[in-house]
Parts: C-alpha cells; structure tokens; sequence
C-alpha cells in the first residue's frame, strides 16, 4: 500500500466540540424535499425548447481559446444496488456494452466535427454507472478514441469512477494507461447489516485491493463516497465506516445524504422504509461524520465535500457540477453518452436518457440531445448566487453587481428579504452581503431555493428531490 495513513481517526473518547444548538423542531422546520443545487434551473426544468440545432450553434460558436471540460456517460452496472438514484441499468451480458461504446464513438466523431476547432481539455471525468465494467481493451479504445478527437494533455485532470467490486489489475493498468490521475471509488458503507439492507456487499478488502491496484501504479489522487441515511446505519456505525476510510487515506471524501425516491427508482422500493432514519436522526448522522473527518484533519468543502488541507479541493476556490464539488471552472461542458449534460455559456443540453434511443440517435451521425435550457440573464444571476451559496455559504453583492450590473439589485432586495424572515439566526448580513451562519449551514439548501425563481414552493416535488438534510 503506498497512500499512508494520512491522519489518526476521530476518536469517540475524545470530548466533541460544542456545536451550536439545533433542536430538532428546527431541523424539522427546514427538513424539505429540496433540489442538490448541482445546477440552476434544475435538469427537471429542462425541456424540448433546447435541441440538436441550438446544441450545433452552441458547439459551433465556443471561443478558440476556452478551457473546455468532458464528461462521459457509462450507464451500465453488473447489478443494481437498491439504493442507487445513478442513471444506469444492470447487465451480464457484454453485448449491449460493445453496442453502446460503438454509438459513443459516433457521438465523439460528431461533436469534434462540430467544434470550430480542437480546444484545449482541462477536465475529463468518466462516471455512471460503473465505468470500470468496460474490458482493458474497451478503456484503451475509449481512451484514444478521445484522444484522436479532443485536446487531451498530460495535463488534463482525468477522474474515472469505480465500482471497486469490478476492478482488476488489468483494468487498472489500462486506465492510467489512458491518462487517468483521479480516482473515485463507491463505498457508501462498510457494516454487514447495512450493506445487506442495501443489497450491495463489498468487504474492506475488496476496496483496499482495488485501491492498491491504482496505487501501485503510482495515482496519488483518490476519492471515497459515503452515504449517510442508509437504513439501520447509526452514528455508532458510521463511526466504525468512518475508521475504515480514513485507514485507507484517501486525498477526498464525499458524505452524500441518501436520496430516497422510490417513485422514479424502483430499485429503491427494496429498501425497507421502517429501517430509514428519521431526519433529526439523519442530521445528527451529518454533524457527528463532519466531526469525526475534521478530527482526522480532513477540511469540510460545501455541504458533503471533505478534502486534505493540501488537496486541491481546498486550495482552490470551489464550483458546483453534476458531480457535486470541483475545482473544474471550465467555460463548457461537453456530455457524451446517454443522459449526459453538457453546460454552455447559453445554457444546457441533455443526450436521451435511453441507451437504446441514444444508440438508434448517434449511429445515425445526429446528436443525442433531446432537452435544455437557454439561460435568460436573470437565470445567469440567480445560478451564479445559489453556487455560491452552496460552495461558500455567502456571496458578496459587489461580486453580483460587478458581473450582472443594475439588476442585481432586485435580488439584494430578494436576500434582505431573507434574512428578515429568517428569525432563528441562520442567515446574515455581512458587511459585503450575505453568509449563513454556522447554525445555518446545514440547511444551505433552504436558502438556496429562497433564490430559484422555478421552484413550485406549494407543491415541491417529494418523488424527484430528495430530503434537504
Ligand atoms: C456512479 S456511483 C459511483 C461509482 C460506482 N458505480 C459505485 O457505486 O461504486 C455514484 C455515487 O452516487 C452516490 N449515490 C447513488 N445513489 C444515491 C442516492 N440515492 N442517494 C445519495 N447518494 C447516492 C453513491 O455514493 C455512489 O457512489
Ligand atoms: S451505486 Fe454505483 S454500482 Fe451501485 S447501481 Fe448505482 S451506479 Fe451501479
């Protein structure tokens, strides 16, 4: 194993740290089915008033010299974890797999045709699904495939996601073969009675050796995702997780809350509800994994992001992608593959989420999108506040009305507004604008969606968002 330990783990003698007071009617005052925020408008806003021709246009018209970020889509896993709200689907057979890699080619051929011309690639990330259930050969074909299409460096940051009960030596070798730096492995969680309840058994080992794998082969940048929320985990047990991530010293940690959505993901109705943790219990959950990793010495970044001090998450200032918290600032997004996102400075596009309308789409030399948004000026000012929010917990109204002039007044007036109504002190006025207190943090989400201008507040959505603490 080369990655140290990198700190000692929290210590439950140790006594915790007086955390401002939330009660649980406060918690359950601000306990909504809310958006993640991971973009404004919300993909569910997205619509068919965006398509292929303004897709064209956007590709078309990039300036020469912008950085530009790549994320590629693989919706296929070997089996389905209960629990998982991922765009994907399982499969045994390889068929489909090799079918759909063919038609990401085809995609990868038509949007580099489109380009004005080969632009510098900052960011490429490869998620899913499970990207690792590609063959060596298939990675190195995927690999140069971008490679002949984009402008891919060594200096490119490369990030792929693991399922770590996938990964092989061979596989392994092939990534970093291709340029992959960065690593995300899926754990969740590591007790036996909740990995049962969650229908995805993956031992400690199975995850260091994976790890090694990579290790051996000199990657220095790994990320691990828990989830909290997970039925019959406790405190207690999260803790014991918690030693077992921090033993495998991983640069980064993502603490995703459990997005229960049974009504769109089926998988999900496996999950024994009366095992679900309530949401003061959820919080608590939150608040003690924060104070454990932060005893390890990790930095917390946003809402569910924790980073070494020396990692670049916490170096450098903080954005907000599909993935959750990055360092990517990169001026467009290009999205390959089925359901994948792209982000340009006129708005988003979205690729058909059916691997086989996708397919039938790309093989024909046509663009897989089907949706978008076209961003209005007030869309720009509004997305630019709630990623603040969510990175920062503040934003500076110089900062707003520098970029977005007179009418950023309108929403000053918006947050004293905010804060007006707000009387259990999670929110103020600083002497630049606005900054959620230390109370407030937990509730981010609260606040950001005082801000989106699309949110039905009288009839929000519990099927699509999820529980905002
Ligand atoms: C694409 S998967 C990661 C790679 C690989 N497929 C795996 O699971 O090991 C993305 C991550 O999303 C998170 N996730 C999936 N479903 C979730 C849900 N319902 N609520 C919260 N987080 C979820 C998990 O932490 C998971 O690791
Ligand atoms: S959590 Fe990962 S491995 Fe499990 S179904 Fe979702 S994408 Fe696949």
């Amino acid at each position: 194993m080369h990655v140290r330990n990198y700190m000692v783990a929290g210590r439950s003698d140790e006594k915790e740290p007086p955390l401002d007071f939330a009660d649980e009617a406060l918690v359950n005052r601000y306990a909504a089915a809310l958006p993640r925020y991971t973009s404004y408008p919300t993909a569910n806003h997205f619509n068919a008033s965006v398509g292929p021709s303004d897709y064209r246009d956007w590709l078309g018209g990039l300036d020469e010299d912008i950085a530009l970020s790549l994320y590629l889509h693989i919706p296929f896993c070997e089996s389905l974890c209960w629990y998982c709200a991922c765009s994907t689907k399982a499969t045994r057979r390889y068929e489909p797999i090799a079918a759909y890699l063919d038609a990401v080619e085809m995609e990868m051929l038509t949007v580099s045709q489109l380009l004005p011309r080969r632009l510098r690639m900052t960011h490429l990330h490869w998620g899913g699904g499970s990207p690792d259930i590609l063959s060596s050969d298939d990675i190195r074909r995927l690999g140069n495939a971008l490679k002949n299409r984009f402008g891919i460096s060594s200096e490119t940051e490369f990030a792929v996601e693991i399922d770590p009960r996938l990964m092989t030596p061979e596989k392994a070798a092939s990534l970093v073969e291709i340029g992959v730096n960065r690593l995300s492995l899926g754990v969740q969680d590591f007790e036996p009675v909740v990995q049962k309840a969650i229908g995805r058994e993956q031992s400690y080992e199975t995850t260091r050796q994976a790890l090694d794998f990579f290790c051996n082969l000199g990657i220095r940048s790994v990320n691990v995702d828990l989830v909290y929320g997970l039925p019959y985990q406790t405190e207690a047990s999260l803790e014991r997780t918690v030693e077992k991530v921090i033993a495998l010293s991983p640069h980064r940690i993502a603490v995703f809350g459990y997005a229960h959505l049974p009504q769109r993901m089926h998988n999900q109705r496996m999950i024994d509800e009366a095992a679900l943790p309530g949401p003061m219990q959820r919080f608590s959950m939150a608040r003690r994994l924060t104070w454990l990793l932060e005893q390890a010495g990790y930095q917390q970044l946003g809402l569910d992001h924790f980073a070494r001090p020396d990692d670049s998450l916490a170096t450098r200032r903080l954005s907000r992608n599909f993935q959750g918290y990055t360092t990517d600032r990169a001026d467009a997004l290009i999205g390959l593959g089925a359901s994948a996102i792209g982000r340009f400075p006129q708005g988003y596009v979205q690729n058909v989420v059916s691997t086989a309308d996708y397919i039938r789409r790309v093989e024909q030399g046509n663009l897989g999108t089907v949706r978008g948004w076209a961003l209005s000026q007030d869309d720009k000012l509004r997305a630019f506040v709630i990623e603040r929010l969510m990175c920062d917990f503040a934003f500076s109204s110089q900062a707003v009305h520098d970029r977005f002039g007179s009418v950023a007044a309108e929403l000053r007036h918006e947050a004293e507004c905010v804060v007006a109504s707000a009387a259990d002190g999670l929110i103020e006025r600083t002497d630049d604008g606005f900054r959620l207190t230390q109370l407030g943090r937990p509730f981010v989400r609260s606040f950001c969606s005082s801000f989106d201008a699309y949110l039905n507040r009288t009839a929000v959505d519990k099927s699509r968002h999820s529980l905002s603490v």
